[in-house]
Parts: C-alpha cells; structure tokens; sequence
C-alpha cells in the first residue's frame, strides 16, 4: 500500500506525463506549421513516449493497490519565437520533470517504500536521457543560428526518430 501522499503525488506524476505529451503535440503543431517535418516527427515520437510514461505510472499505481484519481490536463503552450526558444522551453519543462521525479523518490525513501522506490529508478535514469536529448538539439541549434541549410540537414536526422517502446511497458506486455 501506498502513504496518502505517495499515492497523491503519483497521481499528480501521471497527470505531468499526459500534460507533458500534450505540450509536445503543440510542439509538434509548431513544426508542421513552419514545414519542417523532421522536427514535427521528433515532437510526435516524444509524445508518444510521455503517453507511455503515463502508462507506466498508471499501471504501477493499480498494480499495488492504489486508485487512480484523474484530473483536467492544463492548456500548454503553443506560442513560439524559434526552434531555438521551443527547444529551451522543452528542456527546463524536462528538468521541471527531473525535479518532480526527484521528489518521489524522496518520499518513497522517507515512507521506507522500497518497491515505489526501485520502480522510480528507471525514470532517475530516463530523465537523464530526456535532458541530454534536448540539450544536444538546443546545442545544435545554436550553432545552426540562421543558416538555412544547417536547419534542414538537422531537420532530416530528426525525421528518422522512431518510437520504441519503453522497457517497464515491454516487459509487461
Ligand atoms: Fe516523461 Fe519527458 O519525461
């Protein structure tokens, strides 16, 4: 059984991840707006990932017992000024998650919940690739800054992401 707080706060994680995705399907609008379909693929593929997160929180919380408790998902923003300022805004709403997931490890350490400390583990290690990801492309498109060419050479790599996945939802299935 989870501690009242526990379960509230994976609750409120489940809601993140939903939200998170809806933010990258704005994302993913934004690129298909400019044409620039590489990117518009990457935000599709990341999205299907935060639907996936979401899941695995999902079954994670039944699994031991809990009640899922929904909650309206909030408006993201849609309104950028670059692919260089979404990119930016895409990396500190991952380290916004980073601290989230933090913060439930925390209190599954102070409720002595190893089990819910043991399945956070894999989002300590994710999270560590989801910033890595978004700093390497606000990275590139630094150096690209208004070189045309560059863009698109960086828009055709983002093209070829594809979803696979993640380990907790392929194991269970
Ligand atoms: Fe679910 Fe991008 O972290």
């Amino acid at each position: 059984m989870f501690s009242e707080n526990m379960l509230a706060e994976l609750n409120k994680q489940y809601n993140y991840e939903l939200y998170s995705g809806y933010l990258y399907m704005a994302m993913e609008a934004y690129f298909h707006g400019k044409g620039l379909s590489g990117f518009a693929n990457f935000f599709k593929v990341q999205t299907e990932e935060e639907r996936a997160h979401a899941r695995i929180f999902y079954e994670f919380i039944i699994r031991k017992g809990g009640t899922i408790t929904l909650d309206s998902i909030e408006k993201p923003e849609a309104d950028f000024d670059s692919p260089l300022d979404l990119f930016k805004k895409a990396l500190a709403h991952e380290e916004f998650v980073t601290s989230r997931i933090n913060k439930l490890v925390d209190i599954a350490l102070e409720d002595k919940d190893h089990a819910t400390n043991s399945f956070l583990q894999w989002f300590v290690d994710e999270q560590v690739e989801e910033e890595e990801n978004f700093q390497g492309i606000v990275q590139k498109l630094e150096l690209i800054g208004n070189d045309v060419h560059a863009l698109l050479m960086l828009d055709a790599e983002l093209g070829q992401r594809v979803f696979t996945v993640p380990a907790p939802l392929a194991q269970a299935q």
